[in-house]
């Protein structure tokens, strides 16, 4: 199969809002608006757009010329700058055909060479086995375990924090 990444841009709106309001949401962020708006798209492709390359990497997971996905590493702040956080969020309809294990393999080496890191981390909730086994496939390592590190819709769960290092 052939899996691009590309960067995101202002014509990506409607893809990006039909992404975030159909993704399964159990084990994301609450960060991430719902229902996800044409404000919500536009809003975020200019951050991302500005912080492209200086403070992460962000793109839009292509199959066939369609956006199924997204994936990006963000750098984190102050003495952890030379860690970034991987995330990650593909269509149900493409899961388990290893998008995503193709898309993080491409994106670590990416974040690496750009955004010079020594490490890359990704925080994982403990039943979302197929995240955990996408990182395990691309050489990151399980270095924690985080009794009752989140809550999402009011069931606390273990993360599980894993890592890469250069
Ligand atoms: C997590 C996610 C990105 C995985 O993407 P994907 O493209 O389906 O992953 P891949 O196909 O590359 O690999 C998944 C692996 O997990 C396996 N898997 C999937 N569901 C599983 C389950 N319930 N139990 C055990 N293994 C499972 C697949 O068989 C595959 O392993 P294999 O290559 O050995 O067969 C996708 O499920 C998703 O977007 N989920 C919602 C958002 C999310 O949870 N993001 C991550 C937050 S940390």
């Amino acid at each position: 199969m052939n899996i691009l990444l590309r960067k995101w841009t202002l014509s990506d709106k409607d893809s990006l809002k039909a992404l975030c309001n159909a993704v399964d949401r159990q084990y994301l962020s609450d960060r991430l608006p719902s229902p996800y708006t044409d404000s919500d798209a536009e809003w975020w492709i200019n951050m991302v757009t500005e912080a492209e390359g200086k403070t992460g990497l962000f793109r839009a997971v292509m199959v066939n010329g369609q956006v199924v996905g997204s994936i990006s590493v963000e750098r984190k702040e102050d003495v952890y700058r030379i860690d970034g956080e991987l995330g990650y969020m593909l269509l149900t309809d493409h899961w388990s055909q290893g998008i995503m294990t193709q898309a993080v393999a491409q994106i670590s080496r990416l974040a690496f060479e750009l955004l010079d890191l020594q490490r890359i981390s990704a925080h994982v909730f403990a039943p979302n086995i197929a995240s955990a086994k996408v990182l395990e496939k691309n050489g990151y390592e399980q270095e924690a375990t985080i009794r009752k590190g989140a809550i999402k819709n009011g069931k606390v769960y273990t993360v599980l924090r894993y890592g890469v290092v250069r």
